[in-house]
Protein backbone atom coordinates (compact mmCIF):
# COMPACT_ATOMS: atom_id res chain seq x y z
CA UNK A 1 0.00 0.00 0.00
CA UNK A 2 1.17 3.77 -0.83
CA UNK A 3 1.15 5.73 2.07
CA UNK A 4 1.37 9.55 1.59
CA UNK A 5 0.83 12.22 4.44
CA UNK A 6 0.66 15.90 4.32
CA UNK A 7 1.67 17.29 7.69
CA UNK A 8 1.43 20.85 9.10
CA UNK A 9 3.18 22.45 11.56
CA UNK A 10 1.84 25.83 12.92
CA UNK A 11 2.76 26.07 16.99
CA UNK A 12 4.98 28.62 17.39
CA UNK A 13 6.61 31.15 14.62
CA UNK A 14 6.93 28.75 12.13
CA UNK A 15 4.80 27.66 9.18
CA UNK A 16 5.73 24.59 7.76
CA UNK A 17 4.02 21.90 5.49
CA UNK A 18 5.73 18.52 4.38
CA UNK A 19 5.13 15.01 2.57
CA UNK A 20 6.08 11.66 3.42
CA UNK A 21 6.14 8.92 1.23
CA UNK A 22 6.12 5.37 3.40
CA UNK A 23 7.84 6.80 5.94
CA UNK A 24 10.61 8.84 3.58
CA UNK A 25 10.34 12.46 3.70
CA UNK A 26 9.84 13.92 0.17
CA UNK A 27 9.69 17.52 0.88
CA UNK A 28 9.87 19.65 3.99
CA UNK A 29 8.96 23.32 3.62
CA UNK A 30 9.15 25.82 6.35
CA UNK A 31 8.32 30.21 6.19
CA UNK A 32 9.93 31.91 9.26
CA UNK A 33 8.45 34.84 10.52
CA UNK A 34 10.64 37.59 11.14
CA UNK A 35 8.56 39.95 12.58
CA UNK A 36 9.19 39.15 15.71
CA UNK A 37 12.61 39.78 15.91
CA UNK A 38 11.52 43.60 16.74
CA UNK A 39 9.74 42.81 19.73
CA UNK A 40 11.98 40.89 21.77
CA UNK A 41 10.10 37.10 21.46
CA UNK A 42 7.15 35.59 19.30
CA UNK A 43 4.06 37.83 19.71
CA UNK A 44 0.76 35.71 19.45
CA UNK A 45 -1.29 37.91 17.44
CA UNK A 46 0.68 38.30 15.28
CA UNK A 47 2.12 34.73 14.44
CA UNK A 48 -1.75 34.00 14.06
CA UNK A 49 -1.61 36.41 11.02
CA UNK A 50 1.73 35.84 9.56
CA UNK A 51 0.82 32.10 9.54
CA UNK A 52 -2.45 32.59 7.60
CA UNK A 53 -0.57 34.23 5.09
CA UNK A 54 2.08 31.74 4.65
CA UNK A 55 0.01 28.36 5.07
CA UNK A 56 -1.45 28.19 1.78
CA UNK A 57 2.01 28.96 0.11
CA UNK A 58 4.18 26.49 1.93
CA UNK A 59 1.21 23.54 1.40
CA UNK A 60 1.41 24.29 -2.54
CA UNK A 61 5.45 24.32 -2.89
CA UNK A 62 5.24 21.10 -0.15
CA UNK A 63 2.72 19.03 -2.62
CA UNK A 64 4.31 20.75 -6.31
CA UNK A 65 4.92 17.15 -7.12
CA UNK A 66 1.90 15.31 -5.51
CA UNK A 67 -1.63 15.24 -6.49
CA UNK A 68 -3.98 15.62 -3.75
CA UNK A 69 -5.89 12.69 -4.69
CA UNK A 70 -3.15 10.55 -3.63
CA UNK A 71 -2.54 11.59 -0.31
CA UNK A 72 -3.81 8.61 2.55
CA UNK A 73 -3.75 11.26 5.40
CA UNK A 74 -3.60 14.86 6.72
CA UNK A 75 -1.91 15.89 10.07
CA UNK A 76 -1.31 18.97 12.28
CA UNK A 77 0.61 19.84 15.18
CA UNK A 78 -2.61 19.82 17.92
CA UNK A 79 0.10 20.95 20.59
CA UNK A 80 1.55 22.43 22.36
CA UNK A 81 2.02 25.46 21.46
CA UNK A 82 -0.25 28.38 21.03
CA UNK A 83 -3.87 28.14 20.84
CA UNK A 84 -4.39 30.73 17.71
CA UNK A 85 -1.29 30.18 15.91
CA UNK A 86 -2.16 26.13 16.31
CA UNK A 87 -5.83 26.88 15.26
CA UNK A 88 -4.70 28.26 11.79
CA UNK A 89 -2.58 25.08 10.75
CA UNK A 90 -5.66 22.78 12.81
CA UNK A 91 -8.49 24.37 10.58
CA UNK A 92 -7.01 23.75 7.15
CA UNK A 93 -5.85 20.43 8.28
CA UNK A 94 -9.27 19.78 9.35
CA UNK A 95 -11.10 21.12 5.85
CA UNK A 96 -8.31 19.63 3.69
CA UNK A 97 -9.28 16.26 5.28
CA UNK A 98 -12.75 16.77 5.09
CA UNK A 99 -12.70 18.28 1.49
CA UNK A 100 -10.73 15.03 0.26
CA UNK A 101 -12.76 12.60 2.48
CA UNK A 102 -8.91 10.97 4.19
CA UNK A 103 -8.41 10.16 7.92
CA UNK A 104 -6.74 13.84 9.97
CA UNK A 105 -3.78 12.67 12.50
CA UNK A 106 -3.66 14.83 15.30
CA UNK A 107 0.28 15.40 16.21
CA UNK A 108 2.28 16.15 19.79
CA UNK A 109 4.63 18.55 19.04
CA UNK A 110 7.41 17.25 21.13
CA UNK A 111 6.49 13.65 20.69
CA UNK A 112 7.37 14.56 17.08
CA UNK A 113 10.66 16.59 17.84
CA UNK A 114 11.86 13.10 19.31
CA UNK A 115 10.44 10.93 15.94
CA UNK A 116 12.80 13.45 13.90
CA UNK A 117 15.45 10.96 14.62
CA UNK A 118 13.45 8.37 12.11
CA UNK A 119 14.11 10.57 9.21
CA UNK A 120 17.37 9.50 8.26
CA UNK A 121 19.91 7.43 9.44
CA UNK A 122 21.63 6.24 12.11
CA UNK A 123 17.98 5.68 13.56
CA UNK A 124 18.40 5.03 17.53
CA UNK A 125 16.83 1.45 18.47
CA UNK A 126 14.63 1.76 21.87
CA UNK A 127 14.65 2.48 24.34
CA UNK A 128 16.76 5.53 23.95
CA UNK A 129 16.83 8.61 26.09
CA UNK A 130 15.94 11.89 24.76
CA UNK A 131 17.06 15.27 25.90
CA UNK A 132 14.38 17.67 24.09
CA UNK A 133 15.43 21.03 24.11
CA UNK A 134 13.55 23.66 22.56
CA UNK A 135 12.18 27.65 23.38
CA UNK A 136 9.04 26.19 25.03
CA UNK A 137 10.55 22.35 26.75
CA UNK A 138 13.32 21.25 28.43
CA UNK A 139 12.46 17.62 29.17
CA UNK A 140 14.62 14.71 29.43
CA UNK A 141 11.77 11.62 27.78
CA UNK A 142 12.41 7.65 27.99
CA UNK A 143 11.61 6.73 24.63
CA UNK A 144 10.29 2.89 24.74
CA UNK A 145 8.36 2.52 21.26
CA UNK A 146 7.80 5.63 18.84
CA UNK A 147 4.61 6.35 20.08
CA UNK A 148 5.13 4.76 23.96
CA UNK A 149 7.57 7.64 25.58
CA UNK A 150 7.79 8.53 29.40
CA UNK A 151 9.04 12.30 30.75
CA UNK A 152 11.32 11.50 33.25
CA UNK A 153 12.47 14.81 34.19
CA UNK A 154 11.62 18.68 33.29
CA UNK A 155 11.75 21.82 33.84
CA UNK A 156 9.91 23.41 37.00
CA UNK A 157 9.74 27.00 35.52
CA UNK A 158 11.18 28.27 32.26
CA UNK A 159 12.90 25.63 29.06
CA UNK A 160 15.99 26.23 28.52
CA UNK A 161 15.45 27.90 25.00
CA UNK A 162 14.05 30.46 26.92
CA UNK A 163 16.97 31.12 29.21
CA UNK A 164 19.38 31.89 26.22
CA UNK A 165 16.82 33.51 24.37
CA UNK A 166 16.51 36.07 27.73
CA UNK A 167 20.48 35.98 28.49
CA UNK A 168 20.27 37.31 25.17
CA UNK A 169 17.73 40.10 25.45
CA UNK A 170 19.58 41.24 28.50
CA UNK A 171 22.66 41.71 26.52
CA UNK A 172 20.38 43.73 23.86
CA UNK A 173 20.94 41.01 21.19
CA UNK A 174 17.38 40.40 19.04
CA UNK A 175 14.99 37.35 19.27
CA UNK A 176 15.75 34.60 19.15
CA UNK A 177 19.12 35.32 20.85
CA UNK A 178 20.13 31.37 21.10
CA UNK A 179 22.09 31.26 17.97
CA UNK A 180 23.46 34.16 18.28
CA UNK A 181 24.93 33.57 21.61
CA UNK A 182 26.26 30.14 19.94
CA UNK A 183 28.06 32.16 17.42
CA UNK A 184 29.64 34.99 19.94
CA UNK A 185 30.36 32.06 22.41
CA UNK A 186 32.55 30.57 19.25
CA UNK A 187 34.78 33.28 19.57
CA UNK A 188 34.76 33.54 23.62
CA UNK A 189 36.63 32.40 26.45
CA UNK A 190 33.64 29.80 28.73
CA UNK A 191 35.71 29.90 31.99
CA UNK A 192 35.76 33.90 32.22
CA UNK A 193 32.44 34.02 33.67
CA UNK A 194 30.21 32.13 35.69
CA UNK A 195 26.64 32.13 36.73
CA UNK A 196 25.34 29.62 39.54
CA UNK A 197 23.39 26.41 38.98
CA UNK A 198 20.46 25.81 40.44
CA UNK A 199 20.13 22.62 42.96
CA UNK A 200 16.68 20.91 41.80
CA UNK A 201 16.60 17.65 43.08
CA UNK A 202 15.69 14.44 41.29
CA UNK A 203 16.22 14.60 37.07
CA UNK A 204 14.14 18.13 37.10
CA UNK A 205 15.61 21.10 35.84
CA UNK A 206 14.68 24.48 36.73
CA UNK A 207 16.70 27.83 34.73
CA UNK A 208 15.02 31.16 36.34
CA UNK A 209 17.52 31.59 38.63
CA UNK A 210 20.10 31.91 36.16
CA UNK A 211 18.33 33.96 33.73
CA UNK A 212 17.95 36.41 36.89
CA UNK A 213 21.77 36.26 38.54
CA UNK A 214 22.67 37.19 34.56
CA UNK A 215 20.50 40.34 35.08
CA UNK A 216 21.69 41.05 38.23
CA UNK A 217 25.80 40.79 37.70
CA UNK A 218 25.39 42.77 34.37
CA UNK A 219 23.02 45.22 35.78
CA UNK A 220 25.74 46.39 38.21
CA UNK A 221 28.78 45.95 35.69
CA UNK A 222 26.68 48.20 32.91
CA UNK A 223 26.50 50.75 36.20
CA UNK A 224 30.32 50.84 36.49
CA UNK A 225 30.87 50.68 32.42
CA UNK A 226 28.46 51.62 29.86
CA UNK A 227 29.92 49.67 27.62
CA UNK A 228 30.65 46.26 29.39
CA UNK A 229 28.32 44.02 27.12
CA UNK A 230 29.60 45.09 23.96
CA UNK A 231 33.46 44.90 25.21
CA UNK A 232 32.52 41.29 26.87
CA UNK A 233 30.13 40.04 24.09
CA UNK A 234 32.01 36.72 23.35
CA UNK A 235 32.95 35.71 27.13
CA UNK A 236 29.91 36.34 28.39
CA UNK A 237 27.74 34.73 25.51
CA UNK A 238 30.71 31.58 26.12
CA UNK A 239 29.92 31.75 30.40
CA UNK A 240 26.21 32.09 30.01
CA UNK A 241 26.26 28.86 27.00
CA UNK A 242 28.68 26.82 29.12
CA UNK A 243 26.43 26.87 32.15
CA UNK A 244 23.41 26.18 30.72
CA UNK A 245 24.87 23.56 29.30
CA UNK A 246 26.66 22.01 32.37
CA UNK A 247 23.33 22.17 33.82
CA UNK A 248 21.79 20.15 31.18
CA UNK A 249 24.37 17.10 31.04
CA UNK A 250 24.79 16.99 34.84
CA UNK A 251 21.26 15.75 34.89
CA UNK A 252 21.35 13.60 31.36
CA UNK A 253 24.59 11.90 33.40
CA UNK A 254 22.06 11.35 36.48
CA UNK A 255 19.15 9.64 34.06
CA UNK A 256 21.43 7.35 31.98
CA UNK A 257 22.85 6.57 35.24
CA UNK A 258 20.06 5.43 36.83
CA UNK A 259 18.21 3.73 34.19
CA UNK A 260 21.21 2.06 32.90
CA UNK A 261 20.51 3.54 29.37
CA UNK A 262 23.32 4.65 27.02
CA UNK A 263 21.56 5.60 23.78
CA UNK A 264 21.13 9.32 24.02
CA UNK A 265 19.82 11.37 21.25
CA UNK A 266 19.14 15.36 21.51
CA UNK A 267 16.03 16.74 20.20
CA UNK A 268 14.18 20.78 19.75
CA UNK A 269 15.88 24.02 18.65
CA UNK A 270 18.68 24.21 21.42
CA UNK A 271 20.02 20.92 20.03
CA UNK A 272 21.24 23.11 17.17
CA UNK A 273 23.87 24.70 19.49
CA UNK A 274 26.94 23.69 18.52
CA UNK A 275 28.86 24.09 22.21
CA UNK A 276 25.93 21.28 23.41
CA UNK A 277 26.94 19.31 20.49
CA UNK A 278 30.73 19.24 21.19
CA UNK A 279 30.08 18.50 24.93
CA UNK A 280 28.00 15.65 24.32
CA UNK A 281 30.38 14.19 21.62
CA UNK A 282 33.17 14.28 24.47
CA UNK A 283 31.38 13.06 27.07
CA UNK A 284 29.61 10.37 24.66
CA UNK A 285 33.40 8.66 24.15
CA UNK A 286 34.23 8.94 28.12
CA UNK A 287 31.21 7.38 29.01
CA UNK A 288 30.33 5.14 26.13
CA UNK A 289 27.16 6.48 24.92
CA UNK A 290 25.62 5.92 21.32
CA UNK A 291 25.09 9.60 21.12
CA UNK A 292 22.03 10.85 18.18
CA UNK A 293 22.34 13.92 16.81
CA UNK A 294 19.38 15.53 14.65
CA UNK A 295 20.53 17.16 11.09
CA UNK A 296 20.62 21.15 11.89
CA UNK A 297 17.19 21.26 9.71
CA UNK A 298 15.29 18.98 11.93
CA UNK A 299 16.27 20.10 15.32
CA UNK A 300 14.08 23.77 15.17
CA UNK A 301 10.50 23.98 13.75
CA UNK A 302 9.46 21.93 10.75
CA UNK A 303 6.85 19.99 9.38
CA UNK A 304 8.99 16.70 8.35
CA UNK A 305 8.84 15.56 12.15
CA UNK A 306 5.04 15.96 12.08
CA UNK A 307 5.15 14.17 9.37
CA UNK A 308 7.26 11.45 10.63
CA UNK A 309 5.26 11.16 13.80
CA UNK A 310 2.03 10.96 11.52
CA UNK A 311 3.59 7.85 9.82
CA UNK A 312 3.59 5.98 12.74
CA UNK A 313 0.00 6.87 13.95
CA UNK A 314 -1.26 6.39 10.50
CA UNK A 315 0.20 2.70 11.06
CA UNK A 316 -1.25 2.11 14.07
CA UNK A 317 -5.05 3.85 12.52
CA UNK A 318 -4.54 6.37 15.81
CA UNK A 319 -6.95 9.08 14.19
CA UNK A 320 -8.39 12.09 14.97
CA UNK A 321 -12.73 13.18 14.37
CA UNK A 322 -13.45 16.63 13.32
CA UNK A 323 -14.96 17.92 16.59
CA UNK A 324 -11.51 17.67 18.36
CA UNK A 325 -9.10 20.89 18.99
CA UNK A 326 -6.19 22.13 19.48
CA UNK A 327 -4.69 21.78 23.28
CA UNK A 328 -1.70 24.28 23.73
CA UNK A 329 -0.63 22.39 27.26
CA UNK A 330 -0.79 18.83 25.36
CA UNK A 331 1.10 15.70 27.26
CA UNK A 332 2.34 13.10 25.87
O1 LIG B 1 12.18 23.78 18.83
P1 LIG B 1 12.16 25.23 18.50
O2 LIG B 1 12.44 25.65 17.08
O3 LIG B 1 10.79 25.87 18.87
C1 LIG B 1 10.05 25.51 20.00
O4 LIG B 1 9.33 24.49 19.92
O5 LIG B 1 10.26 26.21 21.02
O6 LIG B 1 13.21 25.92 19.50
C2 LIG B 1 13.43 27.29 19.48
C3 LIG B 1 14.49 27.61 20.53
C4 LIG B 1 14.71 29.10 20.73
O7 LIG B 1 14.74 29.36 22.12
C5 LIG B 1 16.08 29.35 20.09
O8 LIG B 1 16.79 30.42 20.66
C6 LIG B 1 16.75 28.04 20.38
O9 LIG B 1 15.76 27.07 20.13
N1 LIG B 1 17.92 27.80 19.50
C7 LIG B 1 19.20 27.78 19.95
C8 LIG B 1 20.02 27.56 18.81
N2 LIG B 1 19.21 27.45 17.70
C9 LIG B 1 17.92 27.61 18.16
N3 LIG B 1 19.70 27.94 21.19
C10 LIG B 1 21.04 27.87 21.32
N4 LIG B 1 21.89 27.66 20.28
C11 LIG B 1 21.43 27.51 19.02
N5 LIG B 1 22.28 27.30 18.00
ZN1 LIG C 1 9.59 22.94 18.75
Amino acid sequence: MELIILAIESSCDETSASVVHNGKILNNIIASQIIHEQYGGVVPELASRAHQQNIVYVVDKALANIHKKDLSAIAFTQGPGLLGALLVGASFAKALALALDIPLIGVNHMQAHILAHFIDEPRPSFPFLCLTVSGGHTQIVKVNDYLDMQIIGQTLDDAVGEAFDKAAKIMGLPYPGGPLIDKYASAGDPMRFSFPHSQIPGLDYSFSGIKTAILYFLRDEVAKDPDFIAKNLNDLSAGIQRSLIEMLLKKLIKASCETGINRIAIAGGVSANSGLRNVLETESKKRKWQLFIPAFEYCTDNAAMIAMAAHYKYLNKDFLSQDKVPLPRMHF
